[in-house]
């Protein structure tokens, strides 16, 4: 098995975060997939966001919850990056309308701790099934029970539980949730003893993030993980011999 290379914010080392740029540069690096966050506006539509504020990647300020999507349309989220001046935010179904006629993944991550957003399990999955994505999207996030509805909603949809910091037998907790991923940082991915062997024989895949440098994601596809999350697909790509 090939490890899996999932572009992280796309191709984010080089073109402002989940923005087009960026995630066409990812299809372009020949990324299996891409990674990106996603948040609710005040007027219910599912933007590509990783903060649940605009201040750290645009030149606005505020809560995106207290923005209209056509509003946050006017910001610049080139993130100060020379060559994207006037990227804007993406919405979910413009990213989806750009993979679509590709053969990429797309791992959509649920924000929901900072600013919760009630109900957006139906909006994604009524986005999904509207954009015919079904199949195409794996979902994840740190909060767990958003993961479990979206489960619930919809069985065939595939998750991924997102985790920081080393976890005992994270197989067996995977298990017990029914879900089909684990997504932990790489290094608590390290400490974990006989992480590989127990998702191996428990049928879970490890999805490790965010490694951006060429020994530690040689290290990884030499351990069989099944995927690579990274702001650089081409480093990956060429570190593990693709
Ligand atoms: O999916 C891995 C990674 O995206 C989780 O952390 O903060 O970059 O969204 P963050
Ligand atoms: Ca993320």
């Amino acid at each position: 098995m090939a490890t899996k290379v999932w572009a992280h914010r796309g191709a984010s080392a080089y073109a402002p975060e989940n923005t087009i740029p960026a995630f066409q540069l990812a299809i372009e690096q020949g990324a299996d997939g891409i990674e990106l966050d996603v948040q609710e506006t005040a007027d219910g539509k599912l933007v590509v966001l990783h903060d649940d504020t605009v201040d750290r990647t645009s030149n606005g300020f505020g809560r995106v919850a207290e923005f209209t999507c056509q509003e946050l349309k006017k910001l610049d989220f080139s993130c100060g990056m020379r060559g994207y001046e006037g990227a804007r935010i993406p919405t979910l179904r413009e990213v989806y309308g750009l993979i679509k006629g590709s053969n990429l993944r797309i791992n959509i991550e649920i924000k929901y701790d900072a600013t919760p957003y009630p109900g957006i399990w139906d909006k994604l999955l009524q986005t999904e099934r509207e954009m015919g994505m079904a199949g195409r999207i794996l979902y994840s996030s740190f909060n767990h029970y958003v993961l479990l509805k979206v489960r619930e909603l919809d069985p065939d949809s595939e998750i991924g539980l997102l985790y920081g910091n080393a976890m005992v037998d994270p197989w067996i907790y995977a298990q017990r949730l029914k879900a089909d991923a684990i997504h932990p940082h790489y290094l608590a991915a390290q400490h974990c003893p006989g992480l590989i062997e127990g998702c191996r024989d428990a049928g879970i895949a490890i999805n490790a993030w965010t490694v951006n440098d060429a020994q530690s994601a040689a290290a990884l596809a030499a351990s069989n993980v099944h995927g690579i999350i990274t702001n650089c697909p081409d480093v990956v790509l060429r570190a593990i011999g693709r």
